[in-house]
């Protein structure tokens, strides 16, 4: 019997480009465990004008998510940062767009993690991932999660991002801190297993 690979879309929101970073190198472990992979982007909400006062990066290349695309996807990875603990607007935005699917059950039996950056250590990681959940259950999508199958996320010899619920980075109040070698090696790690489960799922 031939298998097809399963599809993933890595589907980020990253104002000063550290959730971009991680979003790259999960969709490369997603790639090397064998997914066909495309990386988009959230849809903005904010005007140009807020995001240049905001100091926000230049807009990376990536395409914008639609509705529709979402459709062909069999697991979403989805990355943003930190705003008060929870997860960026853009995403509750995108989210509140899915009504017309959501009644379809068309996102029924996807899959989806989820990877985010916070200024500081205890700045909202976790509850982060957690409170996006809603969205997956709501639309009966499954929320899989890293748990510790990776020795990094014990690690205790520096300050890293990442959880069981996910990839994630540490940017620092000014943005200035970069995606650190052990962050970057749980983000190809989360894309690697997620691409394992979905994969399973598909065959
Ligand atoms: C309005 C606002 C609220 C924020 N709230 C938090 C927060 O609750 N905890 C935290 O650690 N960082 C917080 N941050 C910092 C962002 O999480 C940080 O800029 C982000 O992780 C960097 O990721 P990016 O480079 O992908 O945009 C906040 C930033 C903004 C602009």
């Amino acid at each position: 019997m031939v298998h097809r690979a399963p599809k993933i879309a890595v589907i980020y929101y990253s104002t000063y480009g550290h959730v971009h970073t991680l979003a790259k190198e999960i969709a490369k472990g997603a790639k090397e465990a064998g997914a066909e992979v495309k990386l988009f982007q959230i849809p903005e909400t904010f005007t140009d004008d807020i995001l240049k006062k905001m100091g926000a990066a230049p807009r990376a290349n990536d395409p914008v998510i639609t509705i529709e695309e979402l459709q062909e996807y069999d697991g979403y990875l989805f990355g943003f940062p930190t705003r008060y603990g929870r997860a960026v607007a853009q995403v509750s935005a995108f989210f509140d767009r899915t009504g017309g699917i959501w009644a379809k059950g068309a996102l029924i039996r996807k899959f989806a993690g989820v990877f985010t950056s916070t200024a500081s250590q205890h700045g909202g990681q976790e509850t982060t991932a957690l409170t996006t959940i809603p969205f997956f259950a709501h639309h009966g999508i499954i929320y899989v999660p890293i748990g510790y199958a990776s020795p990094d996320l014990t690690n205790m010899d520096e300050i890293i991002g990442g959880s069981a619920y996910g990839a994630s980075t540490l940017a620092k109040g000014d943005g200035s801190r970069q995606v650190s070698e052990l962050e970057l090696r749980i983000a190809k790690h989360q894309g690697e297993t997620f691409t394992q489960v979905v994969g399973q799922y598909v065959r």
